[in-house]
């Protein structure tokens, strides 16, 4: 394969890594200018989300028959995708593994770095372009903030850049639930206008929640939205996001009462604490946090059209007896996660033209 010209090529890792956030994304694409990398929310704009939003739903109806599954998985079938997963994860490991299996990609995966030759030493820089030899593209989970960049910039500068896809990076930015969760937000206002003008409540961790950070970007998109972030002070979420939320010109507010929020609310968006990324033992259990729960009498406080979601796992911020209500959308945004990520991948690999025929053709 002869080096091909990519973006991230040609930029030092400094000088990208020093790079504003709001400033990396054209460096992430391919050289033709569409989706190569996936690495922060702020590479997608309306219109990537928009698009993505309708390759998922017409991945997830083609689906539905057994002709239409059979057309998906030919896809990609020459395709291998390496799941690098470092970091716990059943969802978006499963989700991922699934949506890789809809469009035909074989996969690999590492899961625990002490069962590869990093153990014995070897760096991560090559063990990763160890699996570029084999694989078509990575997906990393990592607890390694910056990490899935790095590893970006490194291959596009080998003969064989291939595409990475971030699945979670310490406490940064986690694009792709970010992208499950506007798909969600999308199909749950279809009715009613869409996400534009929404008031989205944000609730837990939001220090330390890479999912809220991200997605509260991917909201920036949208007109007229309104974010109520509330959490404990010392669980708010950080000053970098409201700087770009405030750069952005978004309508925003801290609360630390949850209760008065919920009458407020066309989504909530409830999340853990955290505590793994605690510093000092026992950090997290010191914070009065049952304040931050949605008790099942909240329900009656919820909007009829309202919507609850969660990035999940949850532990008592939501109990089970609210499953039950059709306003708790999690189970659904889970199952979206499967189709926004087939739709990411058949885009990164220009499938799309191919989809939207075979779609056209039976409808
Ligand atoms: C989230 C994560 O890993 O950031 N999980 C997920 O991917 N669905 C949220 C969490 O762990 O709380």
């Amino acid at each position: 394969m002869t080096q091909e010209s990519m973006p991230l090529s040609h930029i030092g890792w400094d000088s990208f890594n020093r790079l504003p956030v709001t400033e990396k994304a054209p460096y992430l694409a391919g050289s033709d200018g569409r989706v190569f990398h996936v690495l922060l929310a702020q590479q997608f704009n309306r219109a990537a989300l928009d698009s993505l939003g309708g390759l998922a739903t017409r991945i997830r109806r083609t689906a539905k028959t057994e002709e239409g599954m059979t057309f998906l998985r030919g896809l990609m079938a020459n395709k291998r995708a390496m799941l690098y997963f470092t970091q716990p994860s059943s969802r978006t490991f499963l989700s991922f593994s699934s949506a890789c299996q809809i469009l035909g990609v074989n996969v690999g995966e590492v899961r625990d770095t002490a069962t590869s030759s990093e153990f014995k030493g070897e760096s991560q820089e090559d063990s990763l372009r160890t699996f570029s030899s084999y694989f078509d593209m990575i997906v990393m989970r990592t607890q390694v903030g910056g990490l899935a960049e790095h590893t970006a910039w490194v291959l596009s500068n080998t003969e064989r850049p291939i595409p990475i896809i971030n699945a979670g990076s310490g406490k940064d930015q986690h694009p792709t639930q970010a992208l499950l969760d506007i798909y969600t937000l999308q199909r749950s206002f279809e009715a009613r206008g869409g996400i534009d003008g929404k008031t989205i409540v944000f609730v837990g961790d939001l220090a330390r929640g890479r999912t809220v950070r991200s997605l509260a970007w991917l909201l920036t998109n949208y007109t007229g939205v309104r974010m109520i972030f509330v959490a404990p002070e010392p669980l708010q979420i950080g000053r970098d996001i409201l700087n770009l939320l405030d750069a952005a010109g978004v309508t925003y507010e801290l609360a630390s009462d949850f209760e008065t929020t919920i009458p407020e609310a066309d989504a909530i968006y409830m999340t853990r604490i955290q505590d793994e990324w605690d510093t000092t033992e026992g950090e997290s259990r010191k914070i009065d946090t049952s304040r931050y729960h949605f008790r099942p009498e909240y329900l009656d406080r919820l909007g009829p059209h309202a919507v609850i979601l969660h990035p999940f796992p949850r532990r008592q911020e939501i109990p089970t007896a609210i499953d039950h209500d059709p306003r708790a959308v999690y189970w659904r945004q889970m199952r979206n996660g499967m189709w926004i990520r087939a739709a990411l991948m058949a885009l990164i690999f220009k499938k799309e033209r191919l989809i939207d025929g075979y779609y056209a053709s039976v409808r």
